[in-house]
């Protein structure tokens, strides 16, 4: 798969542009602020129906604009494809492929993959529970598109129960019959969601271990583990047992919704007891087994946009990863860099060919 050329209107601080990208690898050269990032942002939002730094649509929008477009053209083993997007923010957000429009985003996701390493990938291991999810799901849904529709049925479900106890709070009322039907669809959905991440997260360990040991240059006990109160447990019992909970709190506190995965290292959690350059390459050998499993599912690589990270080269074994994702079986490559001539020079090394573009604020020149 090969992203050939990406047009834009009025996405971020780019007001029009159009790209063509001949090459596997494409380097985003320019000052900080210029629009490098935002550009793979829009490579990810093409592909995955939102932004990778997790800014909602009506942020995407160009200052003063009320629409952005996004459209770009693939090359694909079966021939070319056309992605188009048109969003308008809280009116309409359409994707089509070759002319069509699909009915519904879920069916779009996980045909064009991209995988992102960037800056912001620390927040995986810093934040809450939320992210992490977030990300496990992401993979899951590019491979599994029930899963995905799944989720979107178990959080709308969720919301109109959390709806539902605020309700019965301020009315002072509670009808725990249709409480209860809720419940049973959060069951339903539920109980196969969290089949579903114990047995990706099973796959994903071996792909993870392969990736740290290439990135880390050993396993050091590097694992990531599903924790879930309800996976292994009657799932509607665990719902049950937090009603009074919930009805006293107004939100539902059991379920998959409160999903977790750990990262361990030798010595324990990573959070609290990783160094700077353990994290990192933690880090980035989930986003290289992120690739290698999408790989293994698609029978291609997916697009590899690589954030920032040139300045990261020494800490975590980088150049070794960057020498075997130019490599010529692997897929396509966008990275940016805030110094000239630097990512050049490395892959000069490498002896792989790439194109430089200046993006200088909203406008890129190659
Ligand atoms: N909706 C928007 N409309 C117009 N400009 C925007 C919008 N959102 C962000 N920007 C501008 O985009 C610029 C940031 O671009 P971006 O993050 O892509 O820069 P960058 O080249 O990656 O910089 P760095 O090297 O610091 O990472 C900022 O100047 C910001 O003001
Ligand atoms: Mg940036």
């Amino acid at each position: 798969m090969q992203l050939t050329n990406l047009r834009l209107r009025d996405f971020r601080n780019y007001e029009e542009a159009s790209l063509d990208f001949p090459s596997k690898i494409t380097c985003l050269v320019g000052l900080n602020g210029s629009g490098k990032t935002n550009l793979l942002d829009a490579i990810h939002y093409l592909s995955s129906t939102r932004s990778f730094l997790g800014v909602p649509d009506n942020q995407l929008v160009r200052y003063g604009a009320t629409y952005f477009s996004i459209q770009g053209n693939f090359s694909m083993a079966h021939g070319h494809k056309e992605v188009a997007c048109l969003v308008q923010p809280g009116i309409k957000k359409v994707f089509s492929h070759d002319g069509k429009e699909y009915e519904k985003l879920s069916e779009h996701v996980g045909k064009y993959p991209v995988v992102v390493i960037a800056p912001t990938d620390i927040d995986l291991i810093r934040d809450g529970s939320e992210l992490r999810r977030k990300f496990f799901d992401s993979i899951i849904s590019q491979i599994d598109t029930a899963y995905l529709n799944r989720l979107v049925t178990y959080s709308k479900v969720l919301k109109q129960r959390n709806s539902l106890l605020a309700l019965f709070a301020e009315r002072k009322f509670q009808d725990l019959q249709l409480l209860q039907s809720y419940d049973e669809q959060l069951v339903m959905t539920g109980v196969p969601i969290a089949a579903r991440r114990e047995q990706f997260i099973r796959e994903f360990k071996s792909f993870f271990h392969t990736a740290y040991s290439f990135v880390a240059g050993g396993e050091e006990g590097a694992a990531v583990e599903y924790q879930s109160a309800v996976a292994d447990a009657d799932y509607a019992q665990v719902l049950e047992r937090s009603l009074q909970r919930d009805l006293a709190l107004q939100r539902t506190h059991a379920g998959i919704h409160r999903d977790d995965f750990e990262f361990k290292f030798e010595h324990g959690e990573l959070k609290r007891l990783g160094s700077q350059g353990q994290q990192k390459s933690f880090l980035v050998a989930l986003k290289l087994a992120q690739l290698e499993l999408l790989n293994r599912y698609k029978g291609f690589y997916p697009i590899l946009l690589l954030d920032d990270i040139m300045d990261k080269l020494d800490d975590v074994r980088m150049k070794h990863v960057l020498e075997r994702v130019s490599s010529h079986q692997t897929g396509q490559l966008f990275i940016t860099d805030a110094a000239v001539g630097r990512a050049a020079t490395l892959f000069k090394q490498l002896q792989s060919e790439c194109d430089i573009f200046n993006v200088n604020q909203g406008v890129i020149r190659k």
